[in-house]
This record gives structure tokens, sequence and C-alpha cells, in this order.
């Protein structure tokens, strides 16, 4: 019997892609995905560490999981690996190792390609494992053919985030920027051609800091057989000299802007370490708009520390005045490591909820005028 595996996702794209590659390693070694964790000998947990609360749902999952082992455990049965893998093991590995004695594989974003080889090695020594490297990312990791969608596919340009928003964990669970080389990117893109997959969607944490990245995408788009090519995540800061012109311009490139402001009061922009200020943001939506007059979408932090009124007023000022076509809207959460996790979480829980909730509606009725 072909032995089984389940990968419960938590978190972003680049989360989902990652999961998708993994499976794929452990579908060419032959085994099969299982509909759900009991019927797996394999259960990963693939995990984000960007808000507390994303913590929080996936170590709730994590402790459920342990009722496979004790029943396994007294039929007698086959054990079953249990790994907590992705940002979360970076994170908070060490404790889980400590406190969660049926979690058998403790994973960071940089080591994902080991994993199959490490899963029997657990098996075959009965061992644990804990492997927080930070190393460059295998490219062996890209390989599989396997894809979730059979039209759409995620190609990653880079991996972590060498920008340090203050409130921001992503440099400290998936390292600095790391870029894989334009070669590699377009081989994994003419992969998918060849799959049928017509609709590209490149990843990093800010494609922006791609260097020369209007050349990349000029080179992609030019892959015969490409009808629709997408980019996330663009940061504010460094968008590149010519970006709009180029997607202006282009046949395949989706007329859609995901550029999160996060906030509009200069004062905690300043404090978030964001590297622009409101006007700049409000010029940038400005240029993009009459050069594309493509859509946006973004996202935005409430309560982040010392955030008054005032503060709130100008971040709702911005998406009354942009009318996103959908805008992510985030409590703020703060992230041990991060630089603001240092300041005093101010902001009572009460008035984030309630901020919250005013953008929220507000949004909601912009999105459906829309
Ligand atoms: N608290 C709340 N939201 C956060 N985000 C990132 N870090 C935090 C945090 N500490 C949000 C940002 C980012 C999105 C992926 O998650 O809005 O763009
Ligand atoms: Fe993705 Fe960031 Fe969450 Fe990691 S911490 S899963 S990179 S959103």
């Amino acid at each position: 019997m072909p032995k089984k595996i389940y990968i419960r996702t938590f978190g972003c794209q680049m989360n989902v892609r990652d999961s998708e590659a993994l499976l794929g390693l452990f579908l060419e070694r032959g085994y099969q995905a299982a509909k759900d964790e009991s019927q797996a000998d394999i259960i990963l947990v693939n995990t984000c560490s960007v808000r507390a609360h994303a913590e929080n749902r996936a170590l709730s999952y994590l402790g459920s999981l342990k009722k496979f082992t004790e029943r396994r455990r007294t039929r007698g049965a086959k054990r079953k690996v249990i790994g907590l893998i992705g940002c979360m093991a970076k994170n908070l590995g060490e404790e889980v190792y400590q406190r969660m004695s049926h979690v058998d594989l403790i994973c960071g974003p940089a080591s994902l390609a080991k994993i199959p080889v490490y899963c029997d090695k657990i098996k075959k020594d009965n061992i644990r494992i804990i492997d927080l490297d930070d190393d460059l990312r295998d490219e062996e990791f890209y390989r599989s053919s396997f894809r979730l969608q059979p039209d759409h596919a995620q190609v990653v340009i880079s991996t972590g985030c060498s920008n340090h928003c203050s409130y921001c964990v992503v440099p400290f669970v998936r390292g600095e920027l790391r870029l894989r080389r334009p070669e590699d990117v377009i081989v994994e893109v003419k992969r998918n051609i060849d799959l049928g997959i017509k609709k590209i969607t490149l990843l990093g944490q800010n494609v922006n800091d791609y260097p020369n990245f209007i050349d990349l995408l000029s080179k992609v788009e030019k892959i015969a057989g490409i009808e629709e090519l997408n980019f996330i995540t663009s940061q504010p800061r460094n968008v590149p000299e010519g970006l709009f012109e180029f997607m202006a311009r282009s046949g395949k490139i989706s007329k859609h802007l995901h550029l999160p402001f996060q906030s509009g009061s200069n004062r905690i922009l300043k404090k978030m370490n964001r590297g622009y200020t409101r006007q700049n943001y409000l010029q940038l939506v400005d240029s993009y708009k009459k050069i594309v007059k493509g859509t946006l979408s973004t996202d935005v932090i409430v309560g982040f520390p010392t955030e008054a009124d005032k503060d709130f007023l100008a971040t709702k000022d911005i998406l009354e005045k942009v009318r996103f076509r959908k805008a992510y809207i985030f409590k703020y959460s703060p992230r041990p490591r991060a630089k603001s996790s240092k300041m005093v979480d101010d902001v009572s829980d009460e008035l984030k909820v309630k901020r919250h909730k005013i953008l929220l509606d507000l949004q909601k009725k912009i999105s459906l005028n829309k």
C-alpha cells in the first residue's frame, strides 16, 4: 500500500506554493495525497507567524493531532509522523519541540526540500528532528511537476525580506532577501507552460527588491504560451521607474496591483520604517491610475503603537480616496523579535476592534460599489 501524506497550510500564497512543491516531492517518491489527517502516514502543518492569531490557530490544530499518535500507539499500529514546518517552526520551533512530544519534525522554510528524507529517518530510526537552518534553499525544491490548479501557477522569485518594517517577523522567520536566478525562474515558468498552464503569478515578499525586476517580467512575458502574468507583493518604497509604463504596454501583465500602504499617517509610517510618506503613496497611486488604468488592492494595519484618532482617520482617508478593489485589514499584533515589539502596545484591544470594524465596513461599501 502506498504511504499517504497530508499537508495543512496556514498563511500566504508563498506558503500555498511551498506546500504544493513539497507535496510534489512526496508524490514523486511514490506517496499519495491523503484526503484527511486520519488517513495519513505523514501530517505536516505549514505555518504562518505574521500575527499571533495565525500562530494560535496552527498551535491548536497541532495540539489536536496528538489524538492520532495516542490512538495509534494503543492499537500498536505504525507511527504517524507529525511535523511543524514553515515560518512558525522557525519562530517557535524550540518551544514546540519541548512542549509537544507528539511532534516529530520541526523544519524551517529554508530546509523544506529535506523533509522527505527527514520523514524516512524519523520512521526508520525512531527519532525526532529539528532543522532551523538559514541556508539558501535548494533549487531541487521546485523541481516537481505537481500543480494544485490546472490553469494557474505560482513561481517564487525570491524568499525572505531585508526591508525590516518594524512590525514584521518575516526577516526573522524567512531570513534576509534571497534571489532565485532569472534562468531558474524561467525554466520553472516554461515547465508550467508545458503542463498546459497559461496564467503565472511571480511571488516574492517584495518583488521590487528583485534587481532589474522589469527585465525579469519582460523575459517571462515573452515565453511562448503565457496568456496572463501577475506578481505579488509590491512595496511602495521602491517601485521601479518605468514599471507602470511597462504594465500599460504589456498585453500579458494583468492590470492589477497589490500595493500595501499599512497606514495613512506619516508619523506611524515612520515608526513602521516603511520608507515612504502618504504623499508619496498617493502620488504613486495617481500615476498608476493614469498610466495603467488598472485596479488596486492593499493591506492595512490598525492599532499600531501610539496610533491616535488622527492617525487612524488619515488611514481611513486613504481608503476613501483610493477606493481599492480589495483591502486586507489587520489588527496590529506585536511579534517577538520584530522591532515594534519593544514599543508599548498601547492601543487597547477594544479600540483595535472598533477601528478594524470601521475600515471593514467602509471597504465593504467601496468593494460593493465597484
Ligand atoms: N500585525 C498585524 N498585521 C501584520 N502584518 C504583518 N505583520 C503584522 C503584524 N505584526 C500584515 C501587513 C502585511 C500583511 C501580510 O500582514 O499588513 O502586509
Ligand atoms: Fe507568509 Fe509571512 Fe506568514 Fe511566513 S510569516 S507564512 S512569509 S505571511
